[in-house]
């Protein structure tokens, strides 16, 4: 069954602390991206897995496979039980945070996180995704940096609802799929451009679904988390 993540992209206490307290006792996980983790600190991972919450450290890593490797160490002590890396790093640079992260888990006595690899940002169209080098549609340059990702032994990838399944048949059904670009229907598609329901996602195989301002900005984040959550397991409405 698909797991919720709630993006928590946010940079001042008090938000962070009423959201988190709106969402604690639901069966969704927390992420913190950029925004938070400059804000907050990498010690926000920390006591939010303390709290009960598991964490998707949204970090984004891309550099040379010792510098990855090396972060992906440190960050492992957080406690965040899932992380990313740019897959057009390469497949040795996702090898290094995959075996990095696994030996610091062992050396702490703990589950080792598990290691995603970003592939296209959802926020990218077609003319944005050839504009910055990659040949093909989104889907196919996608599925070439999910490749690239299952070579270097990461748990799967982050990707639209549009490719979850074509990256399971050419990586594996185990291979996870990270989808970002929920919308449920009606709701504002701000910056998002490849986007699909709560409900479609779940029915296109994704695994973990990624919803940030539809729940943050809304008047009520507990209810809008609830709704999302009755959307996905078959309830909602079907279609944007
Ligand atoms: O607010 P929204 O639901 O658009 O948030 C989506 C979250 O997922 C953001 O935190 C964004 O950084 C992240 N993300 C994404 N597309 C990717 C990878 C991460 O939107 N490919």
């Amino acid at each position: 069954m698909a797991d919720l993540i709630v993006a928590l992209d946010v940079n001042d206490e008090k938000r962070l602390n009423d959201l988190a307290s709106a969402l604690e006792g639901q069966p969704v996980w927390l992420k913190f991206g950029l925004e938070a983790l400059l804000a907050f600190g990498y010690g926000v991972i920390e006591r939010h897995s303390a709290r009960g919450f598991k964490v998707f450290a949204d970090v984004k890593f891309h550099d040379i496979p010792n510098t990855v490797g090396a972060a992906s160490r440190v960050l492992t002590r957080t406690g965040a039980a899932l992380f990313n890396v740019h897959a057009a790093g390469g497949a040795a640079m996702c090898a290094q945070a995959r075996e990095q992260s696994e030996r610091e888990a062992a050396a702490l006595g703990r589950p080792r996180p598990l290691s995603v690899g970003v592939t296209i940002l959802t926020s990218l169209g077609p003319e944005e995704v050839r504009s910055v080098g990659y040949e093909g549609t989104p889907g196919e340059a996608a599925l070439r940096l999910a490749k690239v990702a299952r070579q270097g032994n990461l748990d799967g990838v982050v990707c639209s609802v549009h490719e979850a399944a074509a990256v399971k048949a050419a990586c594996g059904q185990d291979f996870l799929t990270v989808c970002p670009g929920i919308r449920p229907a009606g709701a504002d598609v701000q910056d998002q451009k490849r986007i699909a329901t709560p409900r479609g996602a779940v029915e296109a195989g994704a695994d973990f679904l990624v919803v940030g301002r539809p729940i943050t900005g809304a008047p009520d984040p507990a209810a809008a988390c609830a709704a999302i959550l009755e959307q996905m397991h078959g309830r909602g409405p079907r279609r944007a």
